[in-house]
């Protein structure tokens, strides 16, 4: 059994996996808290990280044991610091490791979940293992919802990696745009990144100019429902170039132009959905060709997705139909681990354990920077 835990962005998180199975995973967004100032502010990030962990921390321990039929002892989960000599929810001896992100993200944030992790596996005389947060996402799509045993029926997540399979993995999300290939478990290899905007922030930054609150990708979506995806033509960047990286400024910056010769369409709600269409369709055609391209030139024979872009509806219908077409099978996470969460966290330090990857130093500093390197076995 291993706590992990997730700290890198503006989500809070803790999760315990056991073979597999996600028996908790409890996660504290701030999107409300950094709304106001249109994106994440890092010192309220750090402030809220270190306000939610302990009663998150509690509450994925509570959780975990109420699916593992353990009678409570500690008491009810309360939004309360657990105190010293106070039962913990969940017998701590239990856990054979403890794993946090410990890059890339905000340095401070990182800090937090990972500082704690640390503590955690060193008073416990347990491994640590600081995980990759690119890495992590590799591994949500594997995770399946699963009904919970009788006495917990809350929905609950299992990953079979006795499914696994070569994959090409696309993660997209407000930070991130990235092709990976899956080669095995523990093996991948990067093969391309947005070299300017995230697919997300193009989400985001487009809602901004139609007045749409942060983060406006879900609504830009909701709206796009309902609109023609040919009413206007967006470029598609570097759709036709054969290398696997991605750019997406210029199509900001194209709707932009777009609203100042033409500012009145603001004020047609039509055009507005049509406009929220056409630029989805734009982004989620690159996205789509650019996935099963990589696939098909690697010979693989499944494709995943994962981060926060992936609870995009258009994303999810045309990747599924792309891949139907061309004989690929689809593994799409669970729209509950799209965005950051610590399952992810868990289920790939699981993975290490199990495949007896040496732990990571418990002193280990946290690496805002660190890159999935290309052509490389995993993350250490
Ligand atoms: O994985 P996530 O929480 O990571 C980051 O913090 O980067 O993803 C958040 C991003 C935001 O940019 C948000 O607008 C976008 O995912 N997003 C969506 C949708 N749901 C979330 N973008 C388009 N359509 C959606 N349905
Ligand atoms: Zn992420």
């Amino acid at each position: 059994m291993l706590l992990a835990l997730e700290s890198s962005c503006d989500e809070t998180s803790v999760a315990v996996i056991h073979d597999g199975r996600v028996l908790s995973n409890v996660v504290s967004s701030q999107i409300k808290l950094h709304a106001e100032y249109g994106g994440v502010v890092p010192e309220l990030a750090t402030r809220e990280h270190l306000r939610n962990l302990l009663p998150v921390a509690r509450e994925a321990l509570h959780v975990a044991r109420k699916a593992l039929g353990v009678p409570p002892s500690g008491g009810p989960a309360t939004p309360e610091p657990v105190e010293a000599g106070t039962p913990s929810a969940t017998p701590l001896d239990h856990f054979d490791a403890i794993a946090a992100t410990l890059g890339p993200g905000l340095p401070q944030a990182l800090m937090i979940g990972a500082r704690a992790g640390q503590a955690l596996a060193f008073a416990l005389r347990k491994p640590f293992y600081g995980i990759h947060h690119h890495e992590a996402h590799l591994y949500s799509p594997w995770a399946a919802a699963a009904p919970g045993p009788a006495h917990a029926p809350r929905a609950t997540h299992h990953a079979d990696f006795s499914a696994f399979q070569p994959n090409v993995s696309l993660i997209v999300s407000g930070g991130h745009t990235m092709l990976v290939f899956v080669e095995a478990e523990l093996k991948h290899h990067l093969l391309g990144g947005t070299v300017d905007d995230a697919a997300g922030e193009c989400f985001d930054k487009v809602a901004k100019l139609l007045g749409l609150p942060y983060p406006g990708g879900p609504e830009l979506d909701a709206l796009a429902e309902q609109g023609d995806p040919r009413a206007f033509d967006f470029p598609r960047p570097m759709l036709r170039d054969l290398h696997d990286d991605f750019s997406f400024s210029g199509l900001k910056t194209s709707v932009r132009y777009f609203l100042r010769d033409q500012p009145f369409i603001l004020d047609d709600p039509d055009r507005v959905r049509d406009l929220c269409a056409s630029v989805r369709s734009a982004i989620v055609d690159v996205l789509v060709t650019k996935t099963v391209r990589a696939a098909k030139r690697l010979g693989v024979k499944c494709v995943t997705a994962s981060g926060g872009v992936t609870c995009n509806r258009a994303l999810r219908q045309q990747l599924a139909a792309a891949c139907a077409q061309h004989g690929l099978t689809l593994r799409l996470a669970d729209k509950s681990l799209c965005t950051d969460n610590a399952a992810m966290v868990g289920l790939l330090a699981e993975r290490k354990l199990l495949h007896g990857t040496p732990p990571t130093p418990p002193d280990a500093e946290v690496r805002p920077s660190w890159r999935l390197a290309a052509g490389t076995e995993s993350a250490r």
